[in-house]
């Protein structure tokens, strides 16, 4: 495997990625882990380590900081990348500087040395840049292997001691050739293998699970999106009966939402309990407008609900994911709530505490859990349902949330999925859906004036949800779904298409 340290560039999830996208395990530790720490957590042999990116400036005293002592004594190559390659380039006594320009985004590359990480890339080519410091005299016996248009140093190498630093970013798909540069670090440079698989992976944590588990029962909740019905699929072929999922009706789901799922983990052979605690839900949100207040109510009661179905938890599984924990245990630390998650509340933390939580998913990335699911068998149709919020229907109705505004939400929502879905075009958005909005506004309804409803649809493109474009959808489409959800929903009198992209928008409204 690869180690990979993370100085907190907002590409080094995307390094972890890439490798594995190699047939090379790849795990992130933050820069202030000791070595010891990184041995122990590490799932396989460390055949290389990848210091990655960062926001900091290494002339900056409290930036954060390697020793280059440790660093050397893994005894493996090292890729520095960005801060990585200043930081390694500092260390051993070179000199960096605060350019006089920032290079930032696409910069011409030219290769002025031969180098086992440019085999096979030409001698010009195109690669992302974001950097405000560069290397201005590499230390000594390292030799400048490429320069950029702006003849600044681009990366830099020191052979004989297998220690390769690059001011670009080979794993950010704009960095043509990006891929083979990585791919002859991890082969040509570190040897590695390429033995590793998803499936090999799963297969090997099948074992560690049987084990923690044993003969005790395994409760999860699933709502019927793709993590947790990718989970409960693999986890019921592990411990068959053993797993006995719940399925809690919040009231805030779509339209048909509750037998669509409860049919779809039928078909996958998958009995479900059903709670159905709509009103309870309904009754707990009646009059609250606040955005943060109603997540905290709906995140406080579905753990209620919850753990009063699952009386007497042995073992309680967790669709955590790879980025959650990388977040939790980041450079940055945890990371400021943004919006309010239900997983981390303290009847979660006892069981963890007592070594009752299973998390079989903590080490793949969201694409890694899709791929699980289709070597599950699991239909694309419900592998490529778009994503759903925890709070559902709640953060798409502005203000307080009612049976009437749930009904007209649901209906405009579910029009505009079945045209998306019917002209084809449901696979190539990330998400889509329809906001209901508090204030009323003005329409002629026959030869009447009329007040009524504002629908908001919202579409966006995204790879992870953490930035996201709004869809150019057709115009004549729209048209025809706006004049659907006005025919069709009584009581809406306008229907608006939301142009904003994430930043600065969030991709939910609330
Ligand atoms: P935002 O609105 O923050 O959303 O741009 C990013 C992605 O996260 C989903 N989302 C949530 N998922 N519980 C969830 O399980 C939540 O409270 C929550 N809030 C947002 C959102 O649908 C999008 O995919």
């Amino acid at each position: 495997m690869i180690a990979i340290i993370d100085f907190g560039s907002q590409y080094t999830q995307l390094i972890a990625r890439r490798i594995r996208e190699l047939g090379v395990y790849a795990e992130i530790f933050p820069y202030s882990v000791s070595k010891e720490e990184i041995f122990r957590s590490a799932k396989e042999e460390i055949e290389g380590l990848i210091l990655s990116g960062g926001p900091a400036s290494v002339l900056s005293e409290d930036s954060p900081k390697v020793s280059l002592e440790i660093v050397k004594s893994f005894n493996v190559p090292i890729l520095g990348i960005c801060y990585g390659m200043q930081l390694l380039s500092y260390l051993n006594g070179g000199k960096l500087e605060r350019s006089v320009f920032r290079e930032y985004g696409y910069t011409q590359l030219k290769i002025i040395s031969d180098s086992v990480l440019f085999k096979e890339v030409p001698r010009d080519i195109v690669v992302w840049m974001s950097h405000g410091d560069s290397v201005v005299k590499p230390p000594e016996n390292f030799t400048v292997t490429s320069i950029t248009e702006n003849n600044i140093i681009a990366s830099i190498e020191n052979s004989s001691e297998k220690i390769y630093l690059v001011q670009f970013h080979p794993e950010v798909h704009h960095t043509q050739y990006g891929k083979i540069i990585l791919k002859n670090f991890v082969f040509g440079i570190c040897n590695a293998t390429g033995s590793w698989t998803l499936e090999k992976f799963m297969k090997e944590e099948e074992g560690i699970i049987k084990n923690k588990v044993g003969k005790k029962k395994v409760m999860m909740a699933v709502s019927g999106g793709v993590d947790s019905t990718v989970m409960a699929v693999y986890l019921k072929r592990i411990l068959g009966n053993q797993l006995l999922p719940i399925f809690v009706n919040t009231g805030l789901l779509r339209l048909n939402e509750e037998d669509e799922v409860i049919n779809n983990f039928k078909s996958l052979g998958i009995d479900v309990k059903y709670v159905n605690a709509s009103d309870e839900f309904l009754l707990a949100l009646k009059g609250v407008k606040d955005p943060e207040e109603k997540r905290k109510i709906i995140g406080r009661k579905f753990v209620e609900v919850f753990f009063k179905e699952a009386k007497d938890i042995e073992i309680l599984a967790q669709g955590t994911l790879y980025p959650d924990v990388i977040e939790t245990s980041s450079v940055k630390g945890p990371s400021v709530t943004i919006k309010t998650h239900h997983n981390r509340v303290p009847e979660i933390r006892k069981l963890e505490k007592e070594g009752k939580i299973l998390e079989p998913f903590k080490f793949l990335f969201k694409d890694e859990v899709r791929a699980l699911g289709k070597i599950l068998g699991i239909p694309n149709k419900i592998i490529n349902r778009h994503p759903f919020p925890g709070p559902g229907l709640a953060v798409r109705i502005i203000g307080e949330i009612t049976k009437e505004k749930l009904d007209i939400l649901r209906k405009a929502d579910n029009i505009f999925i079945e045209e998306l879905k019917r002209d084809n075009i449901y696979d190539e958005i990330w998400q889509a859906f329809a906001v209901l909005l508090s204030d009323k506004a003005v329409g002629v309804m026959g030869d009447e004036r009329s007040y009524g409803n504002v629908i908001v649809l919202r579409a966006v493109t995204s790879a992870d949800g953490m930035t996201a474009d709004w869809a150019r959808l057709p115009y004549e489409f729209l048209n025809s779904v706006a004049n659907r959800i006005i025919r069709e929903i009584h009581g809406v009198t306008r229907v608006s298409y939301d142009i904003t992209s994430k930043p600065p928008a969030t991709i939910e409204w609330e």
